[in-house]
């Protein structure tokens, strides 16, 4: 038989699943900065994380002096949302990269109802290939807040650690560049409080707006990471209609 037949009765190798622009939504310390760069890994797609572009911006000596980067300071270290309009540009854009355009992780984004609106609205017009789908991370408050007290971050590949339940090899260092870990400004114990106010006033509402949209899925996040980013793999591909072996664990996908 030659190669060239051989190949021809071969069955057609399978196409590797990619899941489009995707968003991960979750109160503050879910997980989803850490599962979206799991998730980066795992489909080499970016992470778009408007919380590390504000920063970006806030630790930027030239755009943290134009008002809105002031703007922007002042809010995020009180644990209050920055204006849509500001959001929504430095989302635009992001999107304009090249590479975006398999797709991306939205992390942090939207986080208001007019934000998810303007979301939609903006992937018709720039006439995105796939619709977003969103999936939220679940964990109870308690736990949130030691999350958050607990997190250090790598000032120069944005490693996350936690100190309680995902430390470094070597205390206060990343393990990957041997950088001194960073504590955020807003992971006080205050800040956090002002934090989940605002979720619930103003991120919650989002989740309606996607669930009639039949685009949305929740999982469990208070379980070993490798499990939360299982389910969150079952419900991407629930969610864009591709059969699979996945199996969620118990208490996964909603
Ligand atoms: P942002 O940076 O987006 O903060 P956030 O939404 O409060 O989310 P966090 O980064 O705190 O939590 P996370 O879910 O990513 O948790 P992580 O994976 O690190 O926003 C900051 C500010 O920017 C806002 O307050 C606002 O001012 C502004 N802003 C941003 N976006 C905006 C928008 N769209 N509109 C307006 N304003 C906006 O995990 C937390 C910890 O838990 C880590 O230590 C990690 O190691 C640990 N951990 C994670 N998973 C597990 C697990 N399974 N088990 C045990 N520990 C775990």
């Amino acid at each position: 038989m030659s190669t060239n037949s051989a190949s021809h009765s071969a069955a057609p190798a399978e196409a590797p699943f990619l899941p489009g622009p995707i968003l991960l939504l979750g109160a503050p310390g879910v997980g989803k900065g850490t599962q979206a760069q799991i998730l980066v890994a795992h489909f080499g797609i970016p992470q778009i994380s408007t919380g590390d572009l504000l920063r970006a911006i806030r630790n930027d000596p030239a755009k943290a002096s134009t008002p809105d980067g002031a703007l922007a300071k002042s809010l995020m270290d009180r644990g209050q949302l920055v204006p849509d309009e500001l959001v929504n540009q430095i989302v635009a854009n992001r999107l304009t990269e090249p590479d975006t355009v398999n797709g991306y992780i939205l992390d942090g984004f939207p986080r208001t109802l007019a934000q998810a609106q303007w979301l939609d609205a903006h992937l018709v017009q720039i006439n995105s290939p796939a619709p977003i789908i969103a999936v939220e991370i679940q964990v109870d408050e308690p736990q949130l807040l030691r999350r958050i007290t607990g997190r250090r971050t790598c000032p120069k590949c944005n490693r996350i650690y936690n100190i309680y339940f995902n430390p470094p090899q070597v205390k206060g260092v990343c393990d990957d560049d041997t950088m001194l870990l960073c504590q955020r400004a807003d992971d006080t114990e205050e800040a956090f409080q002002k934090r989940m106010e605002e979720y619930r006033a103003k991120t919650l509402p989002v989740i309606p707006h996607y669930k009639a949209a039949g685009r949305f899925r929740t999982v469990n996040g208070d379980a070993p990471l490798g499990t939360v980013s299982k389910d969150i793999l079952c419900a991407l591909k629930d969610l864009r209609g591709v059969s699979s072996d996945c199996s969620a664990s118990e208490t996964g996908v909603r």
